[in-house]
């Protein structure tokens, strides 16, 4: 394997471009406007040659430049410029790392797919002691060696996912609606493009970015959901992350429902239940379909009940109580007919990085 360094400023008081070039057997990249020749690597080309950019350590400062879109530097310029994966290894003061902005930006980060290792708890260089303390460095070669190993793993395979909520109609400005956010879709998708499925994302309206690698199709209603889907068709793995609304307002009024009118009577009817569909569709049933149960009580009991209405293989069942819908974080519960695995609280990428190694298991492909 080889590594191409970049050293910022404030790692040129730590560390010295000759001890880092004469590990990693290169130039070390420090400048965004030092290059003499042609020939030699601009910062667009050094942030695609990589198959991997790993930041060692991140400070609050490059997370925060990163999270806003800033790059007034070679390594902030690089990392804005990548379309590879991202892993980040934060390293700061304890009360740096529990600040608000700090927390803020790595979560912004998390859900647009970039991935975090540590920190960790512990002593710090300042002398406190706490969580920022820089995951260890074989912590963070793990990491390095199941994303790159990842890469590959569903090459070949087609994923289609269904992510965020749907609107349903009443009339031209007011719509049904749910609370989810599409993260945990958006992540999945992201992390079966990283693991090289040609993935296509089915999003109903949310506020995220794409993720880098996959076709997203856009759309508003259930049955739009339903369309875009079916076009899709066939797939190898179908991921239904959808809060898709239950039911839709039977005639969508052409004209504002005024207010000095009566109280509407909206009558609703039932919405097309795409992973049911997906399911039992017949010859292009997907070889692995796998669904989602939130629910707010009876977690497990009502997610069995679901694996088996809908005809998936899998639920992955989450409990919407505890204000997990539009966090970053989630704990879930995979069921199969061969049982229940509960996993521990985790971020929404983790569950998807997890989620996508045991569909890569499934389909007899496993990580090097
Ligand atoms: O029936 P319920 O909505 O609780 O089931 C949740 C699962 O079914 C999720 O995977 C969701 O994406 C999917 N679903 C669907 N179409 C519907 C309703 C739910 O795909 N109309």
């Amino acid at each position: 394997m080889s590594v191409r360094a970049i050293l910022t400023e404030g790692g040129r008081h730590f560390v010295t471009a000759l001890s880092i070039g004469s590990l990693t057997g290169d130039k070390v990249y420090q400048e965004l406007f030092d290059l003499t020749t042609e020939a030699e690597m601009g910062h667009i080309a050094l942030s695609r040659s990589a198959d991997l950019v790993v930041v060692a350590p991140a400070t609050a400062d490059l997370i925060a430049k990163l999270a806003s879109g800033l790059a007034p530097d070679l390594a902030s310029t690089a990392l804005l410029a990548t379309d590879k994966p991202v892993l980040l290894a934060p390293a700061m003061n304890v009360r740096m790392w529990n600040h608000a902005a700090t927390q803020r930006n790595v979560a912004a980060l998390m859900a647009d797919g970039i991935h975090v290792v540590g920190p960790n708890d512990g002593e710090m260089a300042c002398g406190e002691f706490g969580p920022g303390r820089m995951a260890e460095p074989d912590e963070i070669a793990d990491r390095i060696a199941s994303l790159l190993g990842a890469e590959t793993l569903l090459s070949g395979f087609k994923a289609l996912v269904t992510a965020g909520p749907t609107h349903e109609p009443i009339d031209p400005v007011r719509f049904i609606a749910n609370r989810s956010s599409g993260k945990q879709g958006y992540a999945i998708a992201s992390a079966l493009a990283q693991a090289g499925a040609n993935t296509v994302l089915v999003s109903g309206p949310v506020e995220l970015a794409p993720p880098p690698g996959v076709k997203l199709v856009k759309v508003e209603t259930a049955r739009q959901m339903w369309s875009a889907c079916e076009v899709e068709l066939p797939a190898d793995i179908a991921v239904c992350s959808a809060a898709v609304a239950d039911w839709r307002p039977v005639n969508a009024a052409n004209a504002k429902l005024k207010k000095r009118d009566a109280v509407p009577n909206i009558a609703l009817t039932e919405n097309p239940d795409i992973l049911a569909g997906l399911a039992r569709h017949g010859a292009k049933r997907p070889s692995l379909v796998i669904g989602f149960a939130a629910e707010t009580d009876d977690l497990i009991a009502n997610a069995k009940a679901k694996l088996a209405s809908k005809g998936c293989d899998w639920i992955i069942a989450n409990d919407v109580s505890t204000g997990i819908m539009g966090a970053n974080r989630n704990r879930v519960h995979l069921l199969s007919a061969s049982g229940t695995d509960s996993w521990p609280e985790m971020s929404k990428t983790d569950v998807a990085t997890r989620l996508v190694a045991r569909i890569a298991e499934k389909l007899g492909k496993h990580a090097a």
